[in-house]
């Protein structure tokens, strides 16, 4: 079996791809510092999969302690690095604590990779490297822009350090830029745990939907798009965590094959701010209480994946809709609604 390091392994997208990695036969650690997370994924994942990952709850910044991961586990074949801050609107107001964050975290961690001669490295990316996309789709040739936040910096400058770093060491690496994951796993055992107010669409509309928000705004509905509103690649969480595993293995099983080290991860559909609410309404059969608001500086009109290279290149298959991404989101939030955070 082989063993892999997941970074990050208690977040939303980390939780997911654990579960599939163990369901795909993978030995699992994670690191994770619960800076933006919490210890009741890890029973979530015990009781989906049967399994008690052992997460090390050290900061990634501090390099010994990472370094003893390392000592403890000199078989590690594989690594994930989903271990970052996200959100976009705090980077702009602590540019610093993201740069430190994001980047010591990853340069620590190559520095290990070189000294403990690890071979694979997936690196979570995001769609927010091109920037206001110049074309639609967003294939992975279209052009990145300068970034739009410190966040955005944080992931072009992580592309950059890895590639930098993989000229000189035998590393073979992806870089996985994903669009807008969303959902959560069908148990409910584990999903999204937004910190203070929810910045993405798909929680918003959840804890709309259970009161613990008053309403949603639908921000500009005079787009030049079908309804008006904006249009995002929603993709399920499942399947970003099954495209993970799927890197993995290819690296794995094929190390010198014909496979690139960019790959966009998206499910190829552009949707509209109304088109998820009116999906979620329907299929979860309740009424939303939103509203149209203006225009919110700085969106982007439209932007959606081209996919086809991870789906041809990584034998990549997504076996989640829009309508399970709306079903098991609600799902999520209600089981969180009952449970007490620590
Ligand atoms: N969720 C999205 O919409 C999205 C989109 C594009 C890219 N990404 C990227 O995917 C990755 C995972 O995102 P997510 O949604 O799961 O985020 P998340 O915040 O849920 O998970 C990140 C995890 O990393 C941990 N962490 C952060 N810094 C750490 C450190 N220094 N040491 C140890 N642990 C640390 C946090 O506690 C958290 O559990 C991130 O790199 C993010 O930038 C996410």
């Amino acid at each position: 079996m082989s063993k892999v390091l997941v970074t990050g392994g208690c977040g939303y997208i980390g939780s997911h791809t654990i579960v599939d990695l163990i369901n795909n036969g993978f030995e699992v650690i994670s690191i994770d510092n619960f800076s933006r997370s919490n210890p009741l994924i890890l029973d979530g994942i015990k009781a989906i999969t049967g399994k008690v990952v052992s997460n090390y709850n050290i900061d990634l910044c501090d390099l010994e302690a990472t370094k003893k991961v390392f000592e403890d586990h000199t078989d590690i074949e594989g690594i994930i690095h989903f271990a970052a801050y996200k959100m976009v609107g705090e980077s702009v107001e602590k540019p610093l604590l993201y740069y430190h964050n994001n980047l010591v975290s990853l340069t620590n961690l190559l520095q290990l990779i070189e000294e403990f001669r690890v071979q694979n490295l997936v690196f979570s990316s995001s769609c927010s490297v091109y920037g206001n996309a110049t074309e639609l789709p967003v294939t992975e040739n279209t052009l990145t822009q300068k970034a739009e936040s410190p966040y955005a910096h944080t992931k072009q400058m992580g592309e950059a350090i890895i590639e930098n770093f993989a000229k000189c060491y035998p590393l073979k690496y992806m870089l996985l830029r994903y669009f807008n994951p969303a959902g959560a796993h069908e148990s409910a055992q584990i999903g999204e745990l937004p910190i203070d107010r929810p910045q993405n669409l798909v929680p918003y509309i959840t804890k709309t939907a259970t009161g613990e928000l008053e309403q949603l705004s639908i921000f500009g509905n005079d787009y030049p798009t079908k309804d008006g509103t904006c249009i995002r690649d929603y993709i399920h969480v499942m399947d970003i965590g099954g495209a993970h595993t799927a890197a993995l293995k290819r690296m794995q099983q094929d190390p010198d094959g014909d496979w690139a080290n960019i790959y966009n991860l998206g499910a190829g559909v552009g949707r509209s701010v109304l088109e998820a609410v009116q999906t979620f309404e329907q299929v979860n059969n309740l009424q939303l209480n939103w509203t149209y608001a203006d225009r919110r500086p700085g969106d982007v009109i439209a932007v959606y994946a081209d996919n086809q290279k991870a789906v041809n290149d990584l034998n990549w298959q997504l076996n989640y809709s829009f309508e399970d991404i709306m079903k098991s989101a609600y799902q999520w939030e209600l089981t969180l609604a009952d449970k007490v955070l620590v």
